[in-house]
């Protein structure tokens, strides 16, 4: 495996992959085996793997965790050798985001809910980064996983709609035996926190299986599961929704293809989780 570290180089990497297929996985590293999944299928379907590991400024609110997300390039390094990655990106800061730099792009609709309302501008920086890193790296197809089920349908309005020529991939959610989602911010969860992190999916369970019952009363399922969060009191729901899965327009009756999607406070930790219910 090779380390870029500067965008000039993967650039020059990029201008001739010699007609082979390219598979990219961007992360912001403290990668783990929910990211690994990513990097495994991009391994099996590509001739080149590209995995960027880059913690992304402009993805952060002011009070979020841009300098205490965990940073720990060594140790990314060695998992992505031992899944046979062609090339680790992970530029600089100063190069992604020069002192002159001045422009944005928003995807408007699918960023009005979820995420995307609790969180302003942060789907900014993401297709923004995104938009980047896929201009530098040029890849084939890009790999995304549905744990963030959000960020991947606004990514892949931003594709359709730019003419992007990039084939856009979503792989399930990888899971401890708990059901907890893998999330480097998992880190962050205090011994007793990390007992009552399962909650989280097991709320959003409850409201599947009532789905698959046959269930149509998204307001009645949502109270149901939320009342299931309650239990503890150091959990701060921060949204439990019931959506559309195109247009992640929250539904009141449950009528086609949805997502449950939550984010909860846990302490200081954010963890968000989610499923896909095809009714
Ligand atoms: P990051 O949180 O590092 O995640 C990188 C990719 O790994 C994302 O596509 C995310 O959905 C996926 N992923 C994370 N946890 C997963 C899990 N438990 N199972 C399956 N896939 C999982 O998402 C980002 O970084 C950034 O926003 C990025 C797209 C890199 C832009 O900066």
């Amino acid at each position: 495996m090779k380390t870029i570290n500067h965008v000039s180089e993967m650039i020059e990497i990029s201008k001739d992959y010699g007609g082979k297929s390219v598979g990219f996985v961007p992360t912001m590293g403290a990668l783990h085996a929910g990211h690994l999944s990513l990097v495994k299928e991009a391994r099996k379907q590509n001739d080149i793997v590209v995995v960027s590991v880059f913690v992304n400024p402009a993805q952060f609110g002011p009070r979020e965790d841009f300098s205490a997300y965990p940073r720990m390039i060594d140790k990314d390094q060695k998992l992505l050798e031992g899944e046979n990655v062609d090339y680790m990106f992970s530029p600089e800061t100063s190069e992604m985001y020069p002192k002159d730099f001045s422009t944005s792009i928003h995807v408007g609709n699918l960023t009005d809910y979820l995420c995307g309302y609790y969180r302003p501008g942060h789907f900014d920086g993401v297709v923004l980064v995104v938009n980047k890193l896929f201009n530098i790296v040029k890849p084939t197809r890009a790999y995304f996983g549905q744990k963030d089920a959000q960020q991947f349908r606004v990514l892949k309005s931003m594709v359709c709609d730019l003419n992007m020529n990039v084939e856009m991939i979503e792989m399930p959610i990888v899971r401890e035996a708990d059901g907890l989602a893998l999330s480097s911010r998992n880190m962050y969860l205090s011994p007793e926190e990390r007992k009552e992190a399962p909650i989280l999916h097991l709320a959003i369970k409850y409201a599947v299986d009532q789905i698959k019952l046959g269930r149509k009363d998204a307001y009645k399922i949502k109270r149901e599961a939320m009342n299931k969060l309650g239990i503890y009191p150091d959990i701060k729901i921060q949204y439990f929704e019931i959506v559309d899965e195109k247009t992640l327009v929250p539904v009141s009756k449950i009528t086609s293809k949805v997502i449950v999607a939550a984010a909860i406070f846990l302490g200081k930790t954010r963890l968000i989780d989610n499923e896909i219910v095809n009714v």
